[in-house]
């Protein structure tokens, strides 16, 4: 059995003694003491420090620090370093960085600057990995192994010709013969038509106004996920060979930053998932973010403990204009994720930077010192998470409503030449996600690959706009509705199979057409908001579509499809399926919801202000006008 999360609550974050002085260790441990911290990630960006030159390991400052902080109490998320490769790799191997899309080399000087296809890269890594694992993995305050720091933040894609060749090597593996890529790739079209696999190339820049090969770049989205996957498994097992018994993770990000990674796939491979959330300043509603952001990585985890590996405890640096939390901000943010499922909560970072260009990133410890708000905040945090230690282990109360989120259509949808430019799947995604937060209903987030019998546990499952449905997945829909299972599908979904095909005899394929009971023959996309029967008020999206076994709720009523059907809902006698062809404006989704959460009598607990999220037997409520949370048990 693989190793799990030692069941407790964690508390505490990234540490950087490399950073800093020996004097300031000590005080760092009495303060990690003082605050109740009980587990810091060490070594995350440490590599120069760690490897001097190549195969010259300089161990022992890790190996104090590890002693100190085991002296003290304190538990280590050792990392394995490799997030940021060291200037001597990169002058000694100049191939081991990234190209861009443009063709560009990009230099050394950030982080992650490697190319996720380079096998020296992956040799080094792995080999300083292992060198961890031997020399740390029988250490008493050793308690998790956190892999690299969050995989593909800033080098997704590389374009160089080494990841070029692995390209191919993976296309070969996808499709055997070039004849099968032609076809899935639709290459008849713009003399795309390979002959020999030499030909095909990375998804590259290419001339001005035109875009690579829709088909192509998907698949590069994929050969790109499953590159740097391999990375992190290689790490895995060279730690797996010689430590048995510590738990591995890599910390995810939950909803920034993350197109790259199929996460849902990720999750098959840690002992168990971590990720890190930030809340974005310019969003008036980022609390309701922040809960879809816990409810996300549930999903990941599958109901599994998890764990919030980072998050602020006020301002971020790499805003626009990075706003301070409100007094009481930080202790919602943190135990809205521990309702969520999370084993305790984490930070980025134990003590804020003096140089580097992270220094005005808020941390536990700040320049000032221990005598500010932030510093009392997480002395009380501290203590909370102490007294709710007896949720270790526990899970958050199921939903009865999912929404299936879905990474492929997302990188689908990220491409050029759509209908509309402003089709923007986690922004529509979380439309819906709102809607259902700000009426008090809790919600379960699934992978398309879901189990029919996974499905059959939710009395309603929503397919925001999921571009890309596969054959498969449309059946297990089809059979979930069939079953009495109910359904909530909108525009723009069931459009193309795996391979971005388009699906004929209707946009929206099988599913929109026995699903939903609609022929839908055309898009016509709106740039200015647009007006429904019922008064509400829709953007981005018309359409045209005939009415084959549904009964209309309202149509639009202007513009260049004045009187198709806007919203309607095919019943059969045991299901409902409601199809909702426009975005609809917040106030009008949350009107929609509410009739078909009543109708279908789903629960409510909680509106705009009130929060209720149920985990074990605690019942967590958050005052969102007060900035409050207080829980009691059931
Ligand atoms: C995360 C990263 C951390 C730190 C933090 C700042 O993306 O993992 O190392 O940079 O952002 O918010």
């Amino acid at each position: 059995m693989a190793p799990t999360l030692p069941k407790k609550l964690f508390f505490g974050g990234d540490y950087n003694p490399e950073q800093w002085s020996r004097e300031v260790w000590h005080e760092d441990v009495r303060l990690m003491r003082e605050a109740g911290v009980n587990l810091v990630t060490l070594g995350v960006f440490a590599w120069a420090n760690l490897e001097v030159a190549e195969g010259v390991y300089e161990f022992g400052w890790l190996d104090e620090i590890i002693e100190l902080l085991h002296e003290g109490g304190i538990g280590v998320d050792l990392a394995t370093a490799t997030a940021s490769p060291p200037a001597w790799l990169t002058v000694k191997y100049p191939e081991v960085l990234p190209v861009n899309r443009s063709g560009v080399r990009l230099s050394h000087g950030g982080r992650q600057a490697y190319c996720t296809s380079s096998p020296i890269y992956k040799e080094r890594a792995t080999a300083l990995a292992s060198q961890l694992a031997a020399r740390y993995g029988k250490h008493p305050g050793i308690v998790m192994w956190h892999v690299n720091n969050e995989y593909a933040c800033h080098n997704a894609h590389c374009f160089c010709d080494v990841s070029a060749a692995a390209w191919r090597k993976w296309l070969q593996a996808r499709y055997e013969t070039l004849d099968r890529l032609n076809e899935s790739w639709g290459t008849n079209f713009w003399s795309q038509r390979y002959h020999d696999w030499n030909e095909v190339q990375p998804p590259r820049e290419t001339t001005m106004g035109t875009a690579p090969n829709p088909s192509m770049t998907l698949d590069y989205f994929r050969f790109s996920d499953d590159q740097i996957l391999e990375l992190y498994k290689a790490e895995r097992d060279a730690i797996r060979a010689v430590d048995t018994e510590h738990p591995i993770t890599t910390n995810f990000m939950s909803t920034y930053g993350a197109l790259a990674l199929n996460y849902f796939k990720w999750a098959n491979e840690v002992d168990f998932v971590s990720t890190d959330h930030y809340l974005m300043a310019h969003d008036p509603d980022r609390h309701i973010d922040h809960a879809f952001g816990g409810d996300l990585t549930r999903g990941w985890a599958k109901g599994k403990p998890w764990l919030l590996m980072e998050h602020s405890t006020s301002a971020v640096n790499w805003q626009p204009v990075n706003r301070a939390k409100r007094d009481g901000e930080e202790l919602q943010n943190a135990i809205s994720h521990v309702a969520r499922g999370s084993e305790g909560a984490l930070f980025f970072q134990w003590r804020a930077s003096i140089r580097g260009s992270e220094k005005f990133h808020s941390a536990l410890v700040s320049h000032e010192g221990t005598t500010n708000r932030i510093w009392n905040q997480m002395v009380e945090l501290g203590g909370k998470l102490a007294g709710l230690e007896d949720l270790a282990g526990t899970q958050t109360a199921p939903a009865e409503v999912a929404i299936v989120f879905d990474y492929e259509s997302w990188w689908a949808l990220s491409q050029p030449n759509l209908p509309s430019k402003l089709l923007d799947y986690p922004k529509f995604v979380q439309s819906w996600y709102r809607a259902l937060w700000s009426l008090g209903v809790r919600v379960d987030i699934v992978s398309p690959e879901v189990t029919l019998a996974e499905l059959a546990k939710f009395k309603l499952v929503l397919t925001p706009m999921t571009y890309l449905m596969s054959h498969d997945l449309e059946a297990k829909l089809l059979d979930y509705q069939a079953n009495g299972g109910n359904l909530v599908t909108s525009f723009f979904s069931g459009i193309s199979d795996e391979t971005d095909a388009v699906k004929l005899g209707g946009y929206g394929g099988r599913y929109v057409r026995e699903g939903f009971g609609l022929r839908v023959s055309e898009f016509a996309p709106i740039a200015e908001p647009a007006a429904l029967s019922n008064g509400a008020t829709a953007e981005i999206w018309q359409q045209f579509a005939a009415v084959t076994g549904a009964e209309v709720l309202a149509t639009f009523t202007d513009g260049v499809a004045a009187g198709q059907p806007a919203l309607t809902v095919r019943k059969t006698p045991n299901a409902a399926a409601w199809y909702v062809a426009t975005w609809l404006e917040p106030n009008a989704a949350k009107e929609f919801f509410q009739k078909v959460v009543l109708e279908l009598g789903i629960k409510q607990d909680g509106n705009e202000q009130t929060e209720v999220v149920v985990r074990g037997d605690m019942r967590f409520v958050f005052d969102h006008q007060r900035s409050t949370v207080e829980w009691s048990q059931i």
